[in-house]
């Protein structure tokens, strides 16, 4: 982990230390369908780790468990140390640590895009109107989007709504900040002015899990990076040893398929079972 500079050296000296999320021995099925097969995980404070692996690996399942959104059926999770898989845990409490971001915005259409921003700390945190609108207009200016506060969700572009997303989700001050796959919806063109605001809020000593297709990003933005198929982590390293050098032949191949699609397309065909080779 490299050293980065901090918002608030105060603030962020009073958290706790060591990993903000920790993860021991983690199973989550659906039926029959084992989606987390033991899950070890540690990400340090002001870490930005980034995950990747085919579809269906269990990446969005992890993101979700580590949210509280999934109950998990064994092992445990803990977030600044306090396990959050345990019974009678306050995950309201705990949802307010963490900020998440999907590939859908979910930005409600009704509502100007400040408005997004301020709901959650108006009706859950009691915040007044003019110190929700006056921290959610410092947000939006983070994410470049000062000038459309007023505007709502249909009068702005995919990857500005994204940013209002991720705005939305900073507005409760979180511990840690879950992306999954948040550009994997958008036109092209729109990705790179996402994947900015994400390499800049990386900066800021947030600590941040990334589930991405980005390996540009990647690369250039996490300080570690894991492999996930079939709900294991196969591999974990540093992002450019593990995408230049992978040890995995599971590793290996998924990086061949994902370069194969970028470059191109005429190789390609499907098996029988529905797979691309
Ligand atoms: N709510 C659910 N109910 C049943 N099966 C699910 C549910 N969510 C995910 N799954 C299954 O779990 C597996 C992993 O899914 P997911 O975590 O979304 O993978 P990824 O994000 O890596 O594509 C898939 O087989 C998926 O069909
Ligand atoms: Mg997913």
């Amino acid at each position: 982990m490299t050293a980065r500079p901090l918002p608030d050296a105060s603030a962020e000296a009073a958290r706790p230390r060591g990993p903000v999320i920790e993860a021991y021995g983690v199973h989550k099925s659906f039926g029959d369908n084992v989606v987390l097969d033991g899950i070890d995980l540690a990400v340090a404070a002001g870490e930005t780790l980034v995950v990747i692996g085919p579809s269906g690996s269990g990446k969005s399942t992890l993101l979700r468990c580590i949210n509280v959104l999934e109950p998990i059926d064994s092992g445990r999770i803990l977030l600044e140390g306090e396990e959050i898989t345990r019974k009678g845990a306050k995950v309201a409490a705990i949802r307010q640590r963490i900020g998440i971001v999907f590939q859908q915005f979910n930005l409600f259409p009704h509502l100007k895009a400040i408005d997004n921003v301020t709901l959650a700390a108006r009706r859950v945190r009691k915040m007044p109107r003019r110190q929700a609108e006056s921290r959610a207009l410092d947000l939006l200016a983070r994410v470049g989007l000062q000038e459309k506060a007023r505007q709502n969700p249909h009068q702005l572009s995919g990857g500005q709504q994204q940013r209002v997303a991720i705005a939305r989700a900073l507005m409760m001050e979180p511990h840690v900040m879950l992306f999954d796959e948040v550009t994997s919806a958008l036109d092209p063109e729109l990705v790179g002015e996402v994947l900015v605001v994400m390499r800049d809020l990386a900066t800021t000593g947030i600590t941040m899990v990334v589930v991405t297709h980005e390996m540009q990003f990647a690369r250039e933005v996490g300080d570690r990076l894991i492999f996930m198929d079939e709900g294991k982590i196969v591999e974990e390293g540093v992002p450019a040893d593990v995408l230049d050098g992978p040890k995995e032949e599971r590793t290996k191949r998924f990086l061949q398929r994902s370069l194969q699609m970028a470059h191109s397309l005429e190789e390609l065909s499907i098996t029988q079972e529905g797979e691309v080779e």
